[in-house]
């Protein structure tokens, strides 16, 4: 984890969501941010899966890293308590884990990945093995943000002003952050930002979590209700938008947190640049468009309350998906760590997969 904090300070940023540390995996607990700064340390694979349930930790690289060190725990379970079948005990864990949460593919790919490397080791070796795939796929997590956010920050305007959506910075990855690591790639350019933050209902991730960041950081943002961003796209203060994604399917469609699609629309009509930016492990090959890629519908509390707080009439019925699907002929440029990719995506995105 050292080396991870070191090439994060190198860029210029310190916030983790996840620790790793003398063989304790913690993890930072979102729903409490910026107030209170509480780790939530997690002694079994289940720990983990309720944390990426129950919104502890969230953002598709997060989830998918957290995923990767709940394989980690279930590797040190299935050592100790199960060491004759250990294979089928972390098979079963897999398929739970898979299911935390349905709409970032992070989440499978990260735990296929680990399967991959576990079914060929020796029983002896199998917990370091594992502590190492971990640790490898969260380093190249942060590497692939501080790449994009290079190539990225490239495409921001000089003096413009930025908006973004939900939560797609160091504490939804491993550090860094997409879409908020290319508007700190374009501070480190010299460039001269100012970062408008949705509010992102029900869960405030905008509010909450990107406004906190950026702060934390001295980039200078301003946040707004979600239904503001009409007026900012029209008012010629916005150079571009730029977001993260849950999954990428094969054709381009990105699935991202809901009102993204709205965001996709108002910026055609506007004639604002909608960038996506989002590594390689958040690309779907199998998945041939938006159609297919599961979305995910959380309680309707979330939506009658604000926080504690109830706010609608009790009894009343909400809608609540969490994500949307924003089609690829909206995109103006999807920004991975292997470069800018522009239409036609499903050309593009395959030589993603090589
Ligand atoms: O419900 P969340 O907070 O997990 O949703 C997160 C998002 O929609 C992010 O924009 C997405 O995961 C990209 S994070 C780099």
């Amino acid at each position: 984890m050292k080396a991870i904090i070191q090439l994060l300070k190198e860029a210029g940023s310190h916030i983790v969501p996840f620790r790793w540390e003398n063989e304790t995996f913690s993890l930072l607990d979102q729903r409490l941010l910026p107030h209170r700064e509480e780790w939530i340390v997690c002694n079994s694979w289940q720990e983990a899966v309720s944390g990426i349930r129950e919104m502890v930790v969230r953002g598709a690289p997060a989830i998918g890293i957290t995923a990767a060190f709940a394989m980690v725990l279930a590797v040190r379970q299935a050592v100790k308590e199960v060491p004759k079948e250990y294979k089928a005990f972390l098979r079963q864990a897999a398929a739970q884990i898979k299911k935390a949460r349905p709409t970032a593919v992070n989440l499978s790919w990260a735990v296929g990945r680990m399967l991959k490397v576990l079914d060929g080791s020796e029983h002896d070796q199998i917990y370091e093995v594992a502590v190492d795939e971990a640790l490898a796929i969260w380093t190249e997590d942060v590497q692939a943000n501080i790449e994009m956010g290079r190539l990225g920050g490239m495409l921001m305007e000089d003096q413009k002003g930025i908006l973004t959506h939900c939560n797609a910075g160091a504490l939804a990855t491993g550090g860094y952050g997409t879409a908020l690591g290319v508007i700190r790639g374009a501070v480190r350019q010299g460039k001269g930002v100012r970062v408008f933050a949705d509010e992102t209902r029900p869960w405030l991730q905008g509010a909450r979590l990107t406004a906190w960041e950026l702060m934390e950081d001295g980039i200078g943002v301003t946040l707004n209700v979600d239904s503001a961003a009409g007026v900012l796209l029209s008012s010629g203060r916005i150079g571009a938008v730029v977001v993260g994604a849950d999954r990428i399917a094969a054709n381009g469609d990105v699935a991202n947190k809901i009102g993204t699609y709205m965001l996709a629309v108002l910026c055609k009509e506007n004639g604002v640049p909608f960038y996506v930016a989002a590594p390689s492990s958040t690309f779907d090959h199998s998945c041939p468009s938006g159609a297919q890629i599961p979305i995910e519908e959380r309680d309707m509390e979330e939506v009658t309350t604000c926080g504690k707080y109830r706010v609608a009439a009790k009894g009343v019925s909400a809608f609540n998906p969490v994500f949307d699907v924003t089609p690829s002929s909206l995109v103006s440029a999807i920004i991975t760590e292997k470069g800018v990719l522009r239409p036609p995506y499903d050309k593009a995105i395959s030589t993603l997969s090589n």
